[in-house]
């Protein structure tokens, strides 16, 4: 089951936070046939573009780690896009992928597919038993299509595609534009604003209460290697690491690391959104994985990051 060292494998969105982060997992394990494209070399939404990339490369795996992503704000304004270019990505990556007798793929979910009001923690059965978040059905539903397409192709083809569902991320590569970026890296760049500008406080969404999992990305990426070599079932499988905090708690965490000195305040007039959201992380804790950065470790390293790559970009 395990990956060859010279298996040829593709890393789709290797510049993003989860791909990176697997490409440099895969760099560090001794891999050394990496296939990896930028969507401007190669736009997985052109079918023709996919199709001839698999027949020529001859690859063994994949890691599907493309895809078009935001936070709520983003979800709201182009819910076209986030439909359209996923389903796009997806379909034409899986389908090239069985056309050219692809070894195995893991399909990378999200656990912000779950239905809006499922119990928590959120265990792998939950999908498809209710409705979902509102503001981003239309990228659940693409997503959840591409988890029922690896099942099929399973079922009918008799391949090996997996899907993982990993929790809110964070790390080296991260989002940290505050018009699409998730809540931790806008965090971190609210907090260092204000800090250079010397500003007496930093506005916080909502009363600060609602509680969140986040995972270095590092470790998603060293689980998604640990499924592929060592997972082959249909079943979907939940990354996270079994435990939240609440978002006031993780801006006083954030403001530390970045040496932010003034208050906090919570905006109560902005929406809490779902007051918690954990994953059941055990199908992954008892096929052998567990989580190792702790939050404090990933936030002093995300924060690193941003400080030697983010600011350059401006
Ligand atoms: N971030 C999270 O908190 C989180 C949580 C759970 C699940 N996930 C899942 O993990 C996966 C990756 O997310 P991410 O956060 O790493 O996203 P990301 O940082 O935005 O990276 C996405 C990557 O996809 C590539 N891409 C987008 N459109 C493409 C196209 N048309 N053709 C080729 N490549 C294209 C981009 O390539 P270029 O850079 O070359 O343009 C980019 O590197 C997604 O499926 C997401 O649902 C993410």
């Amino acid at each position: 089951m395990k990956m060859e060292k010279h298996a040829k494998i593709y890393v789709a969105g290797h510049r993003g936070l989860v791909g990176s982060a697997i490409l440099r997992k895969l760099q560090s394990e001794g891999y050394t046939n990496l296939v990896y494209k930028t969507s401007s070399e190669l736009d997985l939404r052109d079918p023709k573009q996919v199709y001839a990339f698999f027949e020529q490369e001859k690859i063994d795996y994949v890691f599907l780690a493309a895809a078009k992503v935001g936070g709520i704000v983003a979800n709201n304004e182009y819910p076209a896009d986030f439909i359209r270019d996923n389903l796009m990505i997806q379909t034409n990556v899986i389908d090239a992928a069985y056309k050219n007798n692809v070894e195995k793929l893991l399909f990378l979910g999200s656990t912000c597919i779950y239905p809006k009001l499922a119990p928590q923690p959120l265990k792998e059965d939950y999908l498809l038993t209710g409705e979902l978040e509102p503001t981003n059905e239309p990228y659940a539903i693409a997503k959840i299509a591409g988890i029922k397409m690896c099942q099929s192709y399973n079922r009918q083809y008799d391949t090996k595609y997996i899907s993982a569902m990993p929790t809110n991320l964070y790390g080296e590569n991260d989002n940290f534009d505050l018009h699409t970026s998730h809540v931790l890296p806008a965090l971190i760049r609210k907090f260092h604003e204000a800090k250079e500008n010397k500003a007496d406080f930093v506005e916080v969404w909502g009363t600060g209460s609602p509680k969140r999992e986040f995972l270095y990305s590092d470790d998603l990426a060293d689980a998604c290697l640990f499924l592929m070599n060592n997972y082959e079932g249909n079943d979907i499988v939940n990354i996270g690491v079994g435990d939240d905090l609440p978002i006031g708690e993780l801006a006083a965490k954030v403001k530390d690391v970045v040496g932010f000195e003034g208050e906090i305040r919570f905006d109560t007039s902005k929406p809490d959104g779902t007051p918690r959201k954990l994953v059941d992380v055990s199908r992954i804790n008892s096929l052998g994985w567990k989580a190792t950065t702790s939050l404090d470790e990933g936030l002093q390293k995300a924060y690193k990051w941003f400080l030697q790559n983010e600011l350059i970009k401006q």
